[in-house]
């Protein structure tokens, strides 16, 4: 693909990537230098965390970006501290001090102290992106109240409409695609998704205005793992000043024809828009919708859209699985009217789907980590993390840990048969920062699961394994391709 790149457009690429390429070239010599000298030393304190802090400032920076700019992933990174130092490490990444919590009891202990001992780090680029009102930068007490008027439309009540909508939308575009047949899961559930969570948000249909909004959501997400250069050109710029700008400008413009009385509609923005005569406690100010808008829609698209494309992939491999998945979901479609589209009830009764959905997040791990920062010195575990220090919740290693899940490699929906141990099954996280769009998440993945298990079988046209790069949400650096083959009838 470089070769492609214009001279102009190479420079424009080495300056997007200016700081990168410059600690990794110093990292480079000043590890060499250093490893030279002193060889491997694992620096374990007195009493204290093992691991390799390194120099001031880089630390290990350059080997995490390294295995993010690999086909094993990022969390590759992790993986290798522990096998070298192992279940607790430290590291240091960005200047700042990482410890990875890998246990239940860390899990607990930072996850009922949320906001009080601990909190989510306060990250620029994050804030202009997403906005300073979203749910993800506010603190405490604003929290609190914008979770509480936000949450209502995710409850597994107020989705009955979501359900209906999406199982349309899904049964048409397979339909549409089961003529073409051969089709990247993973591009289809991206857009899917979007347009599906759109549609609830702010019933946009109109398919061109609904790529402009993706193209620029997209953006807003680069501009948030980019370093925060306001200079033109930069991934920063672009997300922040252009994407931004334009997707703050269409909210409000909507917001202000539904005030008018010229629009309405039956969906998410309208029943904020509900409250205005309410108290100010009572209701969220334009811009609280506006920010939890567009962080709704970062946060629920390409964590949907990937789980949904492991699942393929996950009983692709697993036949005994993706059988009796379909026994299931043929003996519901065969109890229902031709061409009826699926309720909340449906849903309700798909228990082995339900265990498949599970599964799939537990091996999946769409988010690999939950990062926080400790607000004061404090000891989990016999191990004392300071001050400052930044506490990852290892949520991949509590859901591969043989002591919690027998066989962890292993896809095995019938592990959900038995109760888990509290704080080990923690794909939505937990506590006061749990992820709002659970349900949505679930209800969307069984739906899928549904139509393409009772009408389909599929293959998977790839069998490559590696992961995206530079991606923080593993993803098959295929996407999954597919050929789907109707099931014929008398199945
Ligand atoms: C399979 C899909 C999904 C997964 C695995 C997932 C996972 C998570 C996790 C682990 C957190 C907590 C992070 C932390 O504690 O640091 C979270 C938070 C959040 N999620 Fe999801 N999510 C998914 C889908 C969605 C959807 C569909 C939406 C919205 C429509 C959504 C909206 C949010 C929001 C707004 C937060 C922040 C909550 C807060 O800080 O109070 N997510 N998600």
């Amino acid at each position: 693909m470089m070769l492609n790149l214009s001279k102009e457009e190479l420079l424009l690429q080495a300056w997007n990537y200016y700081d990168i390429i410059i600690v990794a070239v110093f990292s480079i010599g000043i590890t060499l230098f250093v490893s030279k000298s002193l060889g491997r030393v694992v620096i374990t304190e007195k009493g204290g965390i093992p691991g390799r802090l390194g120099l001031p400032f880089l630390g290990e920076t350059f080997s995490f970006l390294s295995a993010t700019n690999s086909t094993r992933g990022c969390y590759d990174f992790v993986r290798l501290r522990r096998q070298w130092y192992g279940k607790w490490f430290k590291t240091r990444l960005f200047g700042k001090i990482h410890v990875f919590v890998p246990t239940t009891v860390g899990a607990k202990a930072i996850f009922a102290n949320d906001f009080v001992q601990f909190n989510k780090g306060y990250v620029k680029s994050m804030a202009d992106a997403v906005g300073e009102k979203s749910l993800l930068c506010v603190p405490h007490d604003s929290h609190k109240r914008i979770r509480r008027l936000l949450a209502d439309p995710f409850s597994m009540n107020s989705l009955s409409m979501f359900v209906k909508k999406f199982d349309k939308m899904l049964c048409e575009r397979l339909d549409n695609l089961a003529a073409r047949k051969g089709f990247v899961v993973l591009d289809f559930s991206m857009k899917l998704t979007f347009d599906a969570m759109c549609n609830m948000l702010i019933s946009i249909t109109e398919l061109s205005l609904l790529r402009d909004i993706e193209r620029d959501c997209t953006s807003v997400s680069n501009a948030m793992l980019s370093f925060p250069f306001m200079i033109p050109g930069t991934r920063y710029y672009r997300g922040i000043k252009q994407a931004r700008k334009r997707l703050m400008k269409t909210f409000g413009e909507m917001i202000m024809r539904r005030r008018s009385g010229r629009e309405s509609h039956e969906d998410f923005l309208q029943s904020m828009l509900q409250r205005d005569s309410y108290p100010p406690n009572e209701k969220l100010s334009d811009i609280e919708i506006m920010d939890n808008l567009l962080t709704l829609i970062i946060a629920g698209q390409t964590t949907t859209a990937a789980a949904m494309m492991w699942s393929v992939k996950f009983l692709d491999d697993n036949r005994e699985a993706q059988d009796r998945l379909r026994e299931e979901q043929l003996s519901i479609s065969r109890n229902k009217p031709e061409g009826a589209l699926l309720t909340l009830e449906d849903l309700n009764s798909m228990s082995y789907g339900s265990k498949v959905v599970k599964e799939t997040l537990r091996m999946s791990n769409v988010l690999l980590w939950f990062p926080r920062i400790a607000l004061k010195d404090c000891i989990i575990e016999g191990i004392e993390i300071k001050k400052g220090w930044h506490a990852n919740i290892d949520a991949t290693c509590i859901h591969y840990d043989p002591d919690l899940f027998k066989d962890p490699m292993h896809f095995n929906p019938s592990r959900f048969d038995e109760m888990q141990k509290p704080y080990s099954y923690l794909p939505f996280g937990s506590g006061p920062r749990t992820c709002l769009g659970m349900n949505m998440a679930k209800v969307t993945m069984l739906i899928f699961l549904h139509r393409l298990t009772s009408a389909y079988t599929w293959k998977v046209d790839d069998p490559d394994t590696c992961l995206e790069k530079k991606a923080h949400i593993p993803r098959l650096r295929s996407g999954c391709p597919i050929t789907l083959e109707p099931l014929k009838s008398g199945n």
